[in-house]
């Protein structure tokens, strides 16, 4: 299985990199290992001394330098080998790491693994969890036993709300929604509008607790590889938005391997009063069966199910739901292929 490259990829929340420690995380089927500069610049550089393979996070930061624990070269922000301490401290040529672009953004430490230059100014909008947007926000990460375009049509085909979060984020008779998927470019749109519905129970706590019908929607984003936003409310049949209740859910995945993903996640509700600590607290447990209780075994099952087949090979039956799943898989195959010409070509 090959990624998409050159694409921003979420690596860790920024807050997880912190002044004068090393920290690694596996991505693409790539250790790397991350740390901050003096000034706070992050730093990635590919988690193996080019001497013995050691992962260089087992070694140390001096300063701005890495140094590998087994036999003490350094490697700057740059990859460039800068001290070898044995013999007359000729630098050989070959002792170099690979650095890759990093960037702070919206509270994510975000990377580039391709070989195309990196613009951050394509980096997807999630300025809902900026400080100072005003919205109130809440964030969680999840390990998921499973390839991420499996987590990715989960996401893109929130039809199985009706089944898989009966109660709590949805409700059977959404099964009937007016579905509507865009594309753009690369980038999908999937919205869900499901007027006159019963109020599941993550929404009726958010909005009048009443357990009145209400006019429901859930419009995915999608910017590929793996970043989704959704945004999702209710509000009283027939009224406007306005005077309802909504929030963003911000959803980004990003492959570990072939068959494992990092799972970041947030919510930011629209600027407005702070629930009481209750309230709250109930929100997050019921969030938490949602994604760790209900989500993650079926797409962990899911991929075991598949275990070493090619999706396509295993003939899935296709539904009227699957239009945003089978778009995505689609537009990341153009992706893969575009990106494994052009390195051909060069
Ligand atoms: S393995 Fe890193 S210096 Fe030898
Ligand atoms: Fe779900």
């Amino acid at each position: 299985m090959s990624f998409v490259k050159n694409a921003w990829y979420v690596a860790c929340w920024s807050d997880e990199v912190k002044a004068g420690e090393l920290f690694t995380r596996t991505l693409l089927d790539e250790r790397v290992v991350f740390y901050r500069r003096p000034d706070g610049t992050p730093v990635a550089l590919r988690d193996r001394c080019p001497h013995r393979f050691i992962p260089l996070s087992m070694g140390r930061l001096r300063d701005d330098v890495v140094e590998c624990a087994y036999h003490g070269l350094q490697f700057d922000s740059s990859g460039a080998c800068v001290r070898n301490p044995h013999g007359d401290g000729r630098i050989p040529a070959a002792a170099r790491v690979q650095a890759y672009t990093v960037h702070d953004r919206h509270g994510m430490l975000w990377i580039w693994m391709g070989e195309a230059a990196a613009d951050p100014a394509l980096i997807p909008d999630y300025g809902m969890l900026d400080e100072g947007s005003g919205y109130r926000t809440s964030r969680g990460r999840l390990h998921i036993n499973a390839n991420y375009e499996l987590m990715g049509e989960n996401l893109l085909d929130l039809s199985h709300i009706s089944f898989l979060h009966e109660g709590l984020l949805g409700s059977p008779e959404q099964v009937h929604a007016k579905q509507e998927v865009v594309q753009d470019g690369d980038r999908l749109q999937c919205n869900r509008w499901m007027p006159n519905v019963s109020v599941p129970g993550v929404f009726d706590m958010l909005f009048r607790r009443d357990g009145q019908p209400v006019d429901m929607w859930t419009n995915m984003r999608w910017d590929p590889p793996g970043c989704f936003l959704l945004d999702t409310g209710v509000h009283a049949p027939g009224e406007s938005r306005e005077r309802g209740a909504w929030y963003y859910g911000i959803h980004i995945l990003t492959p570990e391997t072939a068959r494992t993903t990092h799972y970041h996640f947030a919510a930011a509700r629209p600027p407005g009063p702070e629930l009481d600590p209750e309230t709250n607290a109930r929100l997050a447990e019921m969030r938490r069966i949602a994604f760790e209780d209900q989500d993650k075994p079926i797409i962990d099952a899911q991929q075991d199910a598949l275990g070493e087949n090619d999706f396509w090979d295993m003939k899935p039956v296709l539904l009227n739901v699957d239009l945003g799943p089978v778009r995505m898989r689609h537009t990341l195959e153009r992706l893969r292929k575009a990106e494994a010409a052009a390195a051909q070509a060069r």
